[in-house]
C-alpha cells in the first residue's frame, strides 16, 4: 500500500487581534447597558443582575490571552456584540474560500506541489458559509486544482477527520495528491454575550498537503503512520442552527443557534477518551508516550491539554513536548492542532515520532501518529 506523507503546511491568521481586557471591557460595557434597561425588574427580584466577565479568570480557567477575528469592531461593540462582515455577491468569493486559498498556497509552496497536481480538496471545519455549491469546489477553481473536492464537518476533530479520509485516498491509490483546509470563522457561531465561553474562540485557517511518498520531493516529510477515530454522542457542546430552522418556526436568532457547551462536563468526559485514544493507537503500532517526541493537541484549554500530555507521556509535560498556541489564537476549533504542527515541527528530527489530536463536539476525536522523514 502506498505510503502518504504530509510535505506542506499554511496558516491564514486574520490581522485583527482582541485581547481579553479589549473584550471583557466589551463585554462589561454590554452588561452595565443591559442592567440599566431591566434596573426595574432587578431591583423588584424578578429578574437578576447580570455579572461582569473578568480577565483574571479567563486567562487562569483557560489559559486563553488573545484571539485573531476577522471583525473586531462589531465585537467589540456593546450595541451589537457580534462580528459584522459584508454580505458577498454571487460572483464574488466567499469569505472561507479566500482564507482557504491563502493557507492552501503557503502548504502547496511548502510541499513545492503545484496546484495542477492537486487531485482532491477536501474544506472539513466546524461550519459552513452556506449549505451549496460545496466551498470545496470552489476553492478547486480558484487555485486551479485538478480531480475532485467536497466539504466535510466534524466540528473540531474535521482535520483529523480529513486526514483520515484523505490518506486512505493516497493508500488506496485513488489520487497521488489531497489538499485539506480548514477555515475556521468560529466569531461568528460564538454567543459573545454569555460570560462562559465569551472568551473561547478566534478565527483561522490551516491547510496541508498530503501526498503520496513515491511523488513527494519535499525533503522535510511527515510519514502517516496511522489514524484512528473515535465518536461517542453527547449534547454537552451544541449548535442547533441548521436548514429545519426556517421549518420549525422555531427563532433563528435564538442563542442555542449558536454554540453552546457544559464546559465542565466537557472537560471531565473528553480528557479522559483523548488520553485512552491515543496511548491505544500507540500500542497498536507497538509504540508508547516514551516514545513521542511532540503532542500537536486541540487547542481548546491548556488544563485539559497539560492532563492529556501527562497522561500519555506518562510524566509532566514540558511545553515543548505538548506545545501551546491557544494563549494567542484561543480556540479555532478543528484549525487549532494544525496550527500547533504548523508553528512547532523545524526543530524534530529525522525518525522523531509525534501525534496530531483533535477533540471537540459529537464527541469526536481523532489521533494522527507521524514520523519526521528527512
Ligand atoms: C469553559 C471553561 C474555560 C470554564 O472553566 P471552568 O473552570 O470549568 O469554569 P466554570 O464554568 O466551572 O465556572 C467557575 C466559576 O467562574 C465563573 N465564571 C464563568 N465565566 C466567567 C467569566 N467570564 N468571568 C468571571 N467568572 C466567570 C462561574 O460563574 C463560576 O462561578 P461560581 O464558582 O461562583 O459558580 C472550561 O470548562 C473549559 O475550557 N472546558 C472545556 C471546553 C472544551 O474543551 N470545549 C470544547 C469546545 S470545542
Amino acid at each position: 500500500m502506498t505510503q502518504a506523507v504530509i510535505t506542506g503546511t499554511g496558516l491564514y491568521t486574520p490581522e485583527h487581534a482582541v485581547d481579553n481586557a479589549a473584550l471583557v471591557a466589551a463585554f462589561n460595557a454590554w452588561v452595565d447597558r443591559e442592567n440599566a434597561r431591566h434596573a426595574e425588574a432587578i431591583a423588584q427580584g424578578e429578574r437578576a443582575a447580570l455579572a461582569y466577565s473578568s480577565t483574571e479568570f479567563i486567562e487562569k480557567a483557560s489559559g486563553i490571552k488573545s484571539r485573531y477575528v476577522l471583525d473586531a469592531a462589531g465585537i467589540l461593540d456593546p450595541e451589537r456584540m457580534r462580528p459584522k462582515l459584508p454580505q458577498r455577491a454571487n460572483d464574488e468569493p466567499s469569505i472561507q474560500c479566500e482564507m482557504a486559498t491563502e493557507a492552501a498556497r503557503q502548504a502547496l509552496a511548502s510541499a513545492k506541489v503545484s496546484a495542477a497536481d492537486i487531485e482532491l480538496v477536501i474544506v472539513a471545519c466546524s461550519n459552513l458559509e452556506r449549505a451549496y455549491p460545496a466551498v470545496a469546489v470552489e476553492v478547486q477553481q480558484a487555485l486551479g486544482t485538478s480531480g475532485y473536492g467536497f466539504d466535510m464537518n466534524v466540528a473540531c476533530s474535521s482535520a483529523t477527520f480529513a486526514l483520515e479520509t484523505a490518506a486512505n485516498a493516497i493508500a488506496a491509490g485513488r489520487v497521488k495528491r489531497a489538499l485539506i483546509v480548514n477555515p475556521e470563522i468560529c466569531s461568528a457561531h460564538l454567543n459573545f454575550t454569555d460570560r462562559d465561553s465569551h472568551f473561547i474562540f478566534g478565527d483561522a485557517c490551516t491547510a496541508m498537503v498530503l501526498e503520496s511518498s513515491e511523488v513527494a520531493v519535499a525533503k522535510e516529510r511527515y510519514a502517516i503512520l496511522g489514524t484512528r477515530l473515535v465518536t461517542q454522542f453527547s449534547n454537552a457542546i451544541r449548535n442547533n442552527a441548521g436548514f429545519l430552522n426556517r421549518v420549525t418556526d422555531s427563532d433563528p436568532l435564538a442563542l442555542d443557534k449558536l454554540f453552546v457547551q457544559e464546559g465542565r462536563r466537557v472537560f471531565k468526559e473528553v480528557c479522559p477518551l483523548v488520553a485512552k485514544l491515543i496511548t491505544e493507537h500507540l500500542a497498536s503500532l507497538e509504540l508508547s508516550g516514551e516514545d513521542l517526541s511532540r503532542m500537536w493537541l486541540h487547542q481548546a484549554n491548556r488544563h485539559m491539554n497539560d492532563l492529556i500530555a501527562r497522561k500519555v507521556l506518562g510524566q509532566e509535560p514540558d511545553v515543548s513536548q505538548a506545545p501551546i498556541i491557544l494563549d494567542r489564537y484561543a480556540n479555532t476549533s478543528s484549525a487549532g492542532s494544525i496550527i500547533a504542527f504548523h508553528l512547532h515541527r523545524e526543530d524534530l528530527s529525522d525518525g522523531d515520532i509525534g501525534v496530531i489530536c483533535s477533540f471537540g463536539a459529537g464527541y469526536s476525536a481523532g489521533s494522527v501518529i507521524l514520523r519526521r522523514e528527512g
